[in-house]
Parts: structure tokens; sequence; C-alpha cells
């Protein structure tokens, strides 16, 4: 090499380096921030609500078909889109990459005035690896394929193999340098989704040669010291695992965290017995099901994608998280779901193996949905759901997650097949929409809360403040959007003074009680009904007689979503 093209490659990369390391503690691209117990979103120096919803897989691989879809996106108040990018059309040859697609989707975004979520499909979509290049594909000698239990070679790459990580992490590493060049200053991308649900599916374990050379040799020195050093305040299930097997402190992974599925034992997809009996299914479905080959999968798992991410971030440093697929009363053993994958079990393992993913995410279709946000925000976990449902239900799931958890963003799947129909969505991510930023100054402080009432279910009462606050279920039409009475609606509430809320319900009643100085009456001083525009309260209607039922309760419409501020008083 001549001594000129030396120093030119020489500075080239000097200047790359420092650009990446630039991007590392950079506070003006989107990052997340501590704010009291919440961690928050900030773009372009602001906390962020994400109103987002996830384009069908392929949606993003043609700007043609994505034409007619972001008006009405932007109809739908959406000001996130979660979009795909695939490995196999970014590095359609080895070391060749054309960002031709990236360039397109981030222009239309920004022409729509929309941010994006990338979703990197590269070694596993679903459990599955078929989003990786042709020229990875068809090379199983370099780019090595998990094993079931029986020998015989899965459709999917396996995490022992440095040559399948290091392919991964190159192409992303190079995604992310585009994306630093291309977006650096614009922040049109906020965060990357790192693959797609991954996990093994198929079988509780990776039987190739080399996994099981690994699960007969020692558990990894880094994952004990982060087990010993977290005793104390791991996820209960694994602790229970651990603890089972003696808290020991090294061996071989069964010797720490015991069997694993018996030999060619079927794993059982609905979880009847054998292994378990009705009624231990209905108390221990949750459980870890052979622990030890989950936990090897878990940290293997998160290994692999923890260095991709790790390796992307170099490069530009935005927030990254995984998706997990969750296991279900039906779909309990690993294997029947992808195992390894961050479901909340196993969350220490992620934390451990991956530091690189900020965020372990649930898509949430389950009806356990109160359950599995409590689950996926221990251990300080911020919540981000990248896919779940729209409609009545979603959408009041939507508003509970941001009321309660102080979820970063909630994300429907599919908006191709609903954006322009979904009314429901459009309504709630209208209403959400005004009164984002009162959201946002009250997470983390207590200030706020939610609740979820469900059509024939009981009432509900929480604490907010200087008062009891209870919802109670109510159809009452108002006429308008649809007189059909929605089978779940949520109140959002924040307190906003000593005897002021803002609230956001839908087809309830809220009745006071003084949670202070408990034997004071509490009346409305005064109710309005209105709309927030440019953050600013402007009020409509005032409120009284039939509108705020034996004037002492709120009433919100069942039709759809709206915002009152009550003043209240007291008397003796
Ligand atoms: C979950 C996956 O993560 C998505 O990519 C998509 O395949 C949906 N399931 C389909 O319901």
């Amino acid at each position: 090499m001549k001594i000129q093209s030396f120093l030119l490659i020489a500075l080239c990369s000097l200047a790359a380096l420092t650009a990446s390391a630039q991007t590392r503690n950079d506070l003006s691209i989107p990052h997340l921030e501590k704010h009291g117990m919440a961690t928050q979103l900030i773009v372009d120096g602001k906390p962020f609500l994400a109103r987002a919803a996830e384009l069908n897989n392929s949606s993003a691989s043609s700007l043609e078909y994505m034409k007619p879809l972001w008006p009405k996106l932007v109809a739908a108040h959406l000001n996130t889109v979660l979009a795909t990018v695939s490995w196999e059309l970014i590095e359609p040859e080895q070391g060749k990459f054309d960002f031709r697609l990236v360039d397109g989707l981030l222009k239309e975004a920004r022409a729509n005035d929309l941010h994006l979520v990338i979703l990197w499909f590269a070694s596993w979509k679903n459990g599955k690896s078929n989003y990786q290049p042709l020229w990875v594909k068809t090379n199983q000698e370099k780019f090595p394929l998990a094993c079931s239990e029986d020998g015989k070679s899965m459709p999917i790459m396996t995490t022992l193999s440095d040559a399948n990580r290091d392919a991964d992490a190159h192409a992303f590493a190079a995604l992310m340098r585009h994306l630093r060049e291309v977006d650096g200053k614009k922040h049109t991308v906020l965060m990357i989704q790192v693959e797609n649900e991954v996990g093994l599916l198929g079988d509780t374990r990776d039987y190739s040669p080399v996994a099981n050379q690994a699960f007969a040799g020692p558990v990894p020195k880094e994952l004990m010291d982060y087990l010993v050093a977290h005793k104390d305040t791991l996820i209960p299930e694994l602790r229970d695992v651990w603890a089972t097997n003696g808290f020991k402190t090294s061996g071989t992974w069964t010797e720490v965290f015991g069997p694993g599925k018996p030999a060619a034992m079927a794993i059982p997809v609905r979880t009847l017995s054998p292994p378990l009996t009705e009624q231990e299914h209905e108390t221990g479905w949750r459980n870890l099901h052979w622990p030890v080959d989950e936990i090897f999968m878990a940290w293997n798992y998160a290994r692999y994608v923890g260095q991709v991410a790790a390796a992307g971030k170099a490069e530009y440093n935005l927030p990254m998280f995984v998706n997990a697929w969750l296991q279900q009363r039906d779909h309990a053993w690993p294997g029947t779901y992808p195992s390894g994958g961050p479901v909340p079990q196993v969350h220490d393992l992620w934390r451990a193996g991956a530091p690189a993913i900020d965020i372990l995410a649930p898509d949430l279709y389950v009806p356990e949905f109160e359950e599995l946000c409590g689950r996926f925000t221990r251990s300080g976990n911020p919540l981000f759901i990248p896919e779940s449902r729209a409609g009545a239900q979603g959408v009041a799931n939507a508003i509970w997650a941001f009321g309660t958890h102080d979820a970063i963003g909630f994300s429907p799947f599919g908006i191709d097949r609903f954006a322009g129909s979904d009314l429901e969505l459009i309504h709630a991510y209208d209403v959400i929409s005004q009164i984002a930023p009162l959201i946002l100054a009250n997470q983390g402080k207590g200030t706020m809360t939610a609740m979820l009432l469900d059509n024939g279910g009981a009432s509900q009462t929480v604490k907010l403040g200087n008062y009891n606050l209870e919802a109670r279920f109510s159809a009452r039409s108002f006429g308008g959007i649809s007189n059909t009475p929605p089978e779940r609606v949520a109140g959002l509430f924040i307190s906003t003074g000593q005897d002021d809320y803002v609230i956001i319900g839908r087809g309830m009643n809220v009745y006071f009680t003084a949670a202070t100085n408990p034997s004071d009456s509490v009346g409305l001083a005064m109710v309005e009904e209105g709309v927030y525009a440019g953050g600013k309260w402007i009020p409509g209607r005032r409120l009284n007689g039939d509108e705020t039922p034996e004037w002492k309760a709120l009433r919100f419409r069942s039709d759809t979503y709206s915002i009152q501020h009550v003043k209240l008083y007291r008397y003796h």
C-alpha cells in the first residue's frame, strides 16, 4: 500500500472513531434519562411520549407500498412509526451495503413529521432465522445452525458462533454508522429494537455440538459474579431456582441450576399433565420449567444480542431494546415460546449478559396486561410496549400504562391494516397528544395514576394527593362516535394542586372522598371539560347538574375519551 493511501485510511478511521466516541455521551441525540422514579426518552432536549404503531413486517421493504400509508399514519395522530430494516436488504453481498431504503424511509418520515423506531431484523425474527442474507443462509459451514435434541439442524442460527455474531454485528454497526451520518443531527430515529422476539423455538435448548460442549462446561464467571453481586435483588423466579440448588457460586450449568428437560421427552404444547397436573399448571405456569435449559439459552442470546447492540452503539449511541414473545398459559414450556428470549423470569440473565440493551420490552397481546406490565417493570426496567392490540381494549391499556407505569411508548402491531379505520386509536391518540406535556411533567413524581375498568367489573379506588378517587364503570352514552359500550376503559388521573385534578376518562363516573382529614365531606367546586392546545388548557362547557351525577361525581361520556379539570372543596 502506498503511504498516501495508508494515511488516508488512517485519517478516515480516526475521524470515524472520533465521531462515534462523540455520540457515546452526546446528550443532544435521543437518549434515556432518569426523572424521579421514571425513565424518560429525551428527544431534542425534551421528554417524549411515543404514540406509536408498528408496521407489518414487510411494509418498509417497499417505499412504493408505503406511499399511501404515510398520510393515514399522520391522521391517526401517531408521532412514531416502528419499521423493519432487514439485514438481507442492506447487505445483499457481503461487505457491500445499500442504504437507499433506509434513506427513503427517513425522508418520508421527516416529510410527515414522524419519528421512527427501527427494528433490526437480522439473525432472528420470532425465534427463527429468515432475514439473514443469502450468503449467510447458504453457508452453514461458516454460519452454523442450532440443533434440536435429535441432532437435526433447525432453521435457526446458533448463538454459539462468533462468526454468526460478528457478521450480524458488522452489518448492524454499518447501519448505525450510516444513521449517525444521515440522522445524527435530525433525530428522526429515536430508538432501535435489536432482532425480533429472539429465543429458540422448537426445543428447550440448542443441542448443536458446540452448544452441548458449552452446556457441559462451567457457568461463565461473569454470570456467577452478577448473581452473587445481585443475590438479594434477583427476580424471585430465578432466585428460587438458584436457591433450590444451594446458591452454588461455581459449577456446571446443571450443578448450579438443576436438571433440564429429561432426555427424549416431548415438550407439552398445552401445559397439562404430565408433567404438571391441572392444579399445578394453574398455579405454576409462570414458573421457570426445566430452568437450566432456558437460563442457558437466555445467557447465550443475551451475550450475542448484547454484543451486536454494543457494536451498533459504538457507532451511534441510540437507546436499544429487545422484545419478548411471552410465555403464555397454554404455551408455558420453553420451546413452545422462544426459549431464552427476554421474558420476565430471565431478566437478570439479560441484564448480566447484555448491558448494552436498555429496555426489555413485552409484545403484549395476552389478557394479563396489568400483571405483565408489573413483571416487566421489576428492577427498574422502563416500560416500552412495541407490539400490542389496538381497538378499545388496546387504547385503554395504553392509557393505563402511561398513567401507572410511566410508559415511554405504546405501539399496536400491524398499523397498515387499521390506520384509517380504527376510530378508537385515532381518538385516544388525539387526546393523549393533547395532554402529553402534562403526563410527561408528572412522570416519576407520584402525582399521576390510572385505573382500568371492565364492563360489568368492580369499581376501583386509588389514593392520589389529598383524595381517594373511586371510578365506577358507566355505559351511559351521550351520543357520538359509538353507542356500543366498550369492554374496557381507562381513567388517567393527574393531581395538579392541593384540590385539583386533570383527568382523562371514558364510560365512568368518578367519586372523591377525603384522604387527609377523612371526616371532611367533599364537594365539586368547579368542573370543566376542555381540550389542550399547544400545552394550554382551553375550557369548553362548565359541567354541572345532570353532567355531574348527584353533584358529587364526574361523569365521562362512554363513546370516546375526554378530558375534565376538577377543583374540589370540603364542607363539614
Ligand atoms: C409478533 C412478531 O414480533 C411480529 O413481527 C409479528 O410477526 C406479529 N407477531 C404477528 O402477530
